[in-house]
């Protein structure tokens, strides 16, 4: 396709899903879209779209496609507890209390992962916050499951009891954990965020995003955070030094950066 029907498709999509596809890296979206105009059988995207007419409930599992939302529990174990041992005994503030965001968390496994970490450190006054694009996965994350054992592999046994209920299609993450998690539907690159979160996680999405995209939802992320508390990324995500620089973000350790000042509007 050229790029001006790529630009059709993208307009379509944004105006049928929400999705603004210009903010991804375009090379891997074209990919993406190529794939799933074959696999859906429409010989165009005139006539996917045509047929989405008939049966809206496509589009849910179009957004659920373009989204991209492979997640699993304590994804990087080594990352987790990096942030259980030497990042979050920082954080938890002097009155005992610890406020996160898991910045699209897919179906739930990383906001929940951050319940059991802080289950785990005996920390009493927690939340998190826990927000993505999709609604589909949202669902799943609300209901605390179903989660498969391939979710759940980095988790010991002993806490797998402790933590999950087992019902006939899969496991479940009990009430003691649910009630400290709130999930919202929450677009990272259109929506105004809460701010002063002592810890910030937002892993393995920023690395489909096209840099100026990546910019703006730093920006985001950044100022959700107080002074004094750090942003948790992915393992491939970096933030070039000049721009943590300008956003008051000083690397810690790979993947972990504090914030020492609030954002300087120059770097919006
Ligand atoms: C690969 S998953 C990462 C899940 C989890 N953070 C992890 O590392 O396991 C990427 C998530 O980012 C979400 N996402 C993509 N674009 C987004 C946007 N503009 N705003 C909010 N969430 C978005 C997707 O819906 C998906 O659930």
């Amino acid at each position: 396709m050229s790029d001006r029907q790529y630009q059709w498709v993208y307009r379509k999509i944004k105006e049928t899903t929400g999705i603004d596809l210009s903010a991804y890296k375009s090379q891997q979206a074209h990919r993406r879209l190529d794939f799933y105009l074959r696999r859906s059988g429409a010989k165009s995207w005139a006539e996917y779209f045509r047929r989405v007419e008939q049966n809206p409930q496509e589009l849910q599992a179009l957004r659920n496609y373009l989204t991209i939302n492979v997640s699993c529990f304590f994804r990087d174990p080594h990352k987790f507890r990096q942030l259980q041992e030497r990042i979050l005994p920082r954080l938890v503030q002097s009155n005992g209390r610890l406020d996160m965001w898991s910045a699209g968390c897919s179906y739930g496994a990383e906001a929940y992962t951050l319940a059991i970490i802080a289950d785990m450190m005996g920390i009493r006054y927690y939340r998190v916050w826990a927000t993505d694009i999709d609604q589909g996965a949202l669902a799943r994350a609300r209901a605390g499951g179903p989660y498969t054992r391939e979710d759940v592999k980095n988790i010991a046994p002993p806490l797998v009891t402790k933590y999950f209920d087992r019902r006939e299609d899969g496991l479940y993450v009990k009430p003691m954990l649910r009630r400290h998690v709130a999930f919202e539907e929450f677009n990272l690159l259109e929506d105004e965020a809460r701010s002063q979160f002592d810890l910030v996680v937002c892993r393995n999405v920023i690395i489909y995003f096209s840099d100026e995209a990546k910019r703006k939802v730093l920006i985001t992320l950044t100022r959700a955070l107080r002074p004094g508390g750090v942003l948790f990324l992915g393992g491939t995500e970096v933030i070039p030094s000049a721009l943590a620089r300008a956003l008051g973000l000083r690397p810690l350790e790979i993947s972990f950066y504090g914030k020492v000042a609030h954002v300087m509007e120059s770097a919006a």
